[in-house]
């Protein structure tokens, strides 16, 4: 399978990234960067690192929208840390760098080249896809499918008491990308917070020795130490992990098809997801705006075997 990955790197981002390198089936055809975590640009060093941990050097990373489409952008350091990746880098190779076109551009050129062909796993804010929209209003058609770990159904938000980051750090860009006709799944916190790494899992991996094992371990030390100020556990959330792991295998989870709308005024819940529960439409009411894929719930047991084959 052809992916693009839209991302803001980000620890469970690289986490995501180095799953995908280690399946067989993928091929990561580009990699664009988002504001979200860290600065885009910023992102685009780390995705650059990511891929180069991954044994994915040649894979093309372009730097995306700097800001959301309606509200200053604002970033999540006291997660991921000041550089996104807890402060955990590496060096870059000589000669590494980002492309020249912006991430929308590259997605929108990629899937006119490979028509019915990609699939996006979209684990940032949805402002690159959205302006790909207006760059090229054929996307849905173009495109295979659309993953996209944000917004949450019927669980709190986390970035807010109600909205989940994704979606909250541009809710204008999800509201139109949600809409769109898309052949589209989201993967919220509803099933992200119910496949949560444990202590034991940690220390799995810390136990390993390959250099994508040691990296991987390094960056979810501190992912781990800021949820247990949190959460008081040591456990981590490996929110776009799973979207990825889903991406490849939607038989990891169970689904609803739902309309869901972003909602914009409210204000104490700008950026959380709406989503139509009714089994059933009502007359008179816009029955317009299509659904998506909603994933409802996850073989969290058999991800996280997944994930620690793929990091071991
Ligand atoms: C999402 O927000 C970011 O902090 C994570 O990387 C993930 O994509 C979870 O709400
Ligand atoms: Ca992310």
């Amino acid at each position: 399978m052809r992916m693009v990955i839209d991302t803001d790197p980000g620890i469970d981002d690289a986490v995501a990234l180095l799953y995908l390198a280690a399946q067989p089936g993928v091929e990561i055809a580009a990699v664009g960067t988002v504001h979200g975590n860290v600065e885009a640009t910023a992102g685009a060093r780390n995705a650059l690192q990511i891929l180069d941990v991954a044994g994915l050097a040649d894979v093309p990373v372009a730097i995306g929208a700097a800001r959301p489409l309606a509200q200053p952008p604002t970033f999540a350091e006291f997660i991921h840390g000041a550089d996104g990746l807890g402060g955990h880098g590496v060096e870059l190779a000589d000669g590494r760098g980002t492309v020249e076109e912006s991430a929308a551009e590259q997605l929108v050129r990629l899937a006119r080249r490979h028509p019915g062909e990609l699939t996006v796993l979209a684990i940032g804010p949805l402002t690159n896809l959205a302006l790909a929209l207006l760059l090229e209003p054929r996307l849905p058609a173009l495109l295979r499918s659309v993953v996209v770990m944000g917004g949450s159904v019927n669980a709190p938000g986390n970035i807010t008491g109600q909205a989940e980051a994704n979606t909250a750090h541009d809710p204008e860009a999800a509201d139109l990308v949600y809409g769109a006709g898309l052949n589209l799944t989201l993967v919220g916190l509803d099933v992200t917070e119910t496949a949560r790494a444990d202590a034991a899992w940690l220390d799995r991996l810390a136990a390993a020795t390959t250099p994508r094992a040691r990296f991987a371990s390094r960056l979810l030390n501190h992912y781990a130490t800021v949820y247990e100020g949190l959460f008081s556990e040591h456990i981590v959330t490996l929110h776009d992990a799973l979207a990825a792991a889903i991406a490849v295998d939607p038989t990891l989870a169970t689904y609803g098809e739902h309309v869901v709308d972003v909602e914009l005024r409210g204000t104490h819940t700008r950026g959380r997801t709406v989503v139509d529960l009714r089994p059933y439409r009502l007359a008179g009411q816009d029955q317009t705006r299509p659904p998506v894929r909603v994933a409802t719930a996850v073989d969290a047991p058999a991800f996280l075997d997944r994930m620690a084959a793929a990091l071991l």
